[in-house]
């Protein structure tokens, strides 16, 4: 029997990994993973226990008692924590930089990558996120890493954070892209760095669908799909 086809799809905040991901899951009948939003999670476990992000052993203590799931309510994918659905409260600048702080830290990293692979043992995913192709899952067959500039990123994030109703501008969403991708870039395990491996994909000037087409047909080239 074939293994579960997994493709993974890393890169930094607003390059359009969302979109594309999911069009590219649904496109292939695979399940879509977000990987930040365990990180999210974790991060507002820490928040709401009232630890400090910068306070090691807190954090490591609380998230060591998170139990983070991805299920569904009603027809829409969902993120639980403890029970309880947090789809949208982790979504909130607060938890967005408590994410970047907490996801420094290897026991926070070692509990989420081991969930995080749990979720394609049973079926193929599309897995998006900083280091799937370099730590998570190395031997995916096809990994994609997609940049695009910091300008268009924020003008991006900003349009999403205003159609999901969160205020913000296009400096303050800028400065938080520029601060995280600094975060993300410089720590010392799982920077963010392309797989040696994986395919880079500039979506600067593309059309989340045009990048889309583009992964399918490396995934044909490859012969990664079922009916070639
Ligand atoms: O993709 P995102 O903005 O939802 O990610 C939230 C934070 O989690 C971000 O600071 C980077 C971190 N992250 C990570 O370290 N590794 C991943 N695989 C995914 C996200």
């Amino acid at each position: 029997m074939n293994r579960p086809l997994i493709i993974t799809i890393d890169g930094p905040a607003g390059a359009g990994k969302s979109t594309v991901a999911q069009m590219l899951a649904a496109r292939l009948g695979l399940n879509y993973v977000d990987s930040g939003a365990t990180y999210r999670a974790a991060a507002l476990k820490v928040v709401k226990s009232g630890a400090s992000p910068d306070d090691e052993n807190a954090v490591a203590e609380a998230v060591s008692s998170a139990e983070i799931d991805f299920g569904a309510e009603g027809d829409a994918p969902a993120v639980f924590l403890d029970g309880r659905n947090v789809t949208q409260a982790i979504r909130t600048p607060e938890v967005t930089l408590a994410a970047a702080k907490v996801s420094r830290l290897p026991e926070v990293r070692k509990k989420l990558i081991a969930l995080q692979r749990s979720l394609a043992r049973e079926k193929g995913v599309v897995m998006e996120g900083r280091d799937i192709g370099t730590v998570v899952f190395p031997d995916a067959p096809l990994k994609i890493f997609l940049k695009a500039d910091v300008a268009e990123r924020a003008r991006r994030r900003l349009k999403q954070d205003q159609e999901d109703g969160r205020a913000s501008t296009l400096e303050q969403t800028a400065y938080e892209i520029g601060r995280r991708d600094q975060l993300d870039a410089e720590r010392k395990i799982s920077p963010l760095v392309p797989a040696p491996d994986a395919v880079e994909i500039d979506s600067t000037h593309l059309k989340a669908d045009q990048v889309v087409d583009q992964i399918l047909e490396i995934a044909r080239e490859r012969k990664l799909l079922e009916s070639d």
